[in-house]
């Protein structure tokens, strides 16, 4: 029995009727480029088989009914189609709550409700993007179910304004670009200034980008994200003083060194330190990925967590433990955390043939010192969001 249909049993029983389309949206990883996606810099994301399915059926009324089997003992939660203001007590479904109001505020018609159920296999709190998983997932959905005329690239931004203007969390447009954008084997090179990609393909050669998990939850809205975002702007403004620039990642690092006693606050000069010297570690992980340089790619995984611990002050201990525990077993290439920071994952680049003993070591350095397991994952890099059946 394929997981579909155990899912499809599953609709039946909370729906009492069948579901009629099958959709999945994935989770992302970043390879690099790391807190440069809202300061017009480049990042190195790509998307993973770990994600969301969505199993829908029309309704003739008015009322979109959402059901987790994440959080069974939330049961059914019954939204109006003519209500969709945010509202705390409506828990999750605020996300795909947040995509239909913002599709028929650009003018889409939808007049009638959907039966949704939910699954996903991404780790709750896990920093690989759940939530931006769920609103590529709903906006597709929508999309498909009511053929509205909405290409991949405006369900991107469209999530990402979610997150902004409905959830309150002032994240960039990494997530929902790797997830809607997504291509199997392949990583994403975006310069979010521009929104110009490249595909790169993902060729660790005898390597696997191993995921590991903190267990350590964090979550965005209630960390200093939106803190980080304002100085980043603060240092932006006061550079602007004498700079033409518009976003921090505009400069090289030879300029801004040149500058940034203009900054005069130290912790704001170490701030924009990490974005754009992120920023170019980020085109020179590119280059060594293509040129199959993947020591130079493991340098810069390593430098660039360094610089997240240091500079940007994003990291913790949980993070900083398994990280440092993965660079030192031997043969590993590299390893940083991965995503916004403060708990979550990380990830490493190790040689095929160890995989098994590196989760072994690593989980012994990080249980004696963490008090708890942390978890593992093998990353394979997949399509994004898309329709199943
Ligand atoms: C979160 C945000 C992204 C990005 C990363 C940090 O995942 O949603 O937009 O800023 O943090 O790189």
């Amino acid at each position: 029995m394929t997981i579909i249909d155990t899912l499809e049993k599953k609709f039946e029983t909370v729906f009492n009727k069948q579901s009629e389309g099958n959709y999945f949206s994935p989770g992302r990883i970043n390879l690099i480029g790391e807190h440069t996606d809202y300061n017009g810099g480049n990042v190195f994301p790509a998307s993973i088989t770990i994600g969301t399915y969505g199993l829908v059926a029309k309704r003739d009324d008015q009322i979109f009914r959402f059901y987790s089997d994440n959080f069974p003992e939330k049961g059914i939660i019954s939204i109006d189609l003519n209500e969709l203001d945010y509202d705390k007590e409506d828990d999750w479904t605020n996300y795909p709550k947040g995509v239909i109001k913002f599709l028929k505020e650009s003018g889409h018609v939808i007049e009638q409700g959907l039966d949704v159920f939910f699954y996903g296999t991404i780790p709750n709190g896990a920093g690989l993007s759940s939530s931006a998983s769920i609103e590529l997932l709903m906006g597709l959905i929508l999309t498909d179910e009511f053929h509205l005329d909405v290409a991949m690239l405006d369900l991107v931004k469209l999530g990402k304004k979610v997150e902004n203007d409905y959830i309150g969390v002032n994240s960039g447009i990494m997530d929902q670009f790797a997830i809607g954008m997504g291509k199997k084997d392949q990583a994403i090179l975006l310069n979010t200034n521009t929104l110009e990609y490249e595909l790169v393909p993902a060729n660790f050669l005898n390597n696997v980008i191993v995921i590991m998990n903190t267990n350590k939850r964090r979550e965005l809205a209630d960390s200093k994200y939106n803190e980080r975002r304002g100085e980043c702007e603060e240092a932006l403004r006061r550079l602007q003083t004498e700079l033409a620039i518009k976003e921090l990642c505009e400069l090289d690092v030879a300029t801004f060194e040149a500058h940034q006693e203009l900054i005069a606050d130290p912790v704001l000069i170490k701030r924009a330190k990490h974005a754009i010297s992120e920023n170019e570690r980020t085109l020179l992980a590119k280059q060594a990925l293509v040129a199959g340089d993947l020591e130079e790619f493991g340098l810069l995984l390593n430098a660039s967590h360094n610089s997240l611990k240091e500079d940007y002050e994003v990291t913790g201990i949980e993070l900083d433990t398994l990280v440092k525990a993965a660079q030192e077993v031997e043969g590993v290439l590299g390893a940083r955390m991965t995503g916004a920071g403060f708990g979550g994952c990380g990830i490493a680049l190790v040689p095929k043939a160890i995989v098994e003993t590196f989760k072994e070591k690593v989980n012994e350095v990080y249980e004696k010192e963490i008090g708890y397991s942390a978890d593992f994952y093998e990353a394979s890099i997949d399509n994004g969001t898309r329709k199943l059946s």
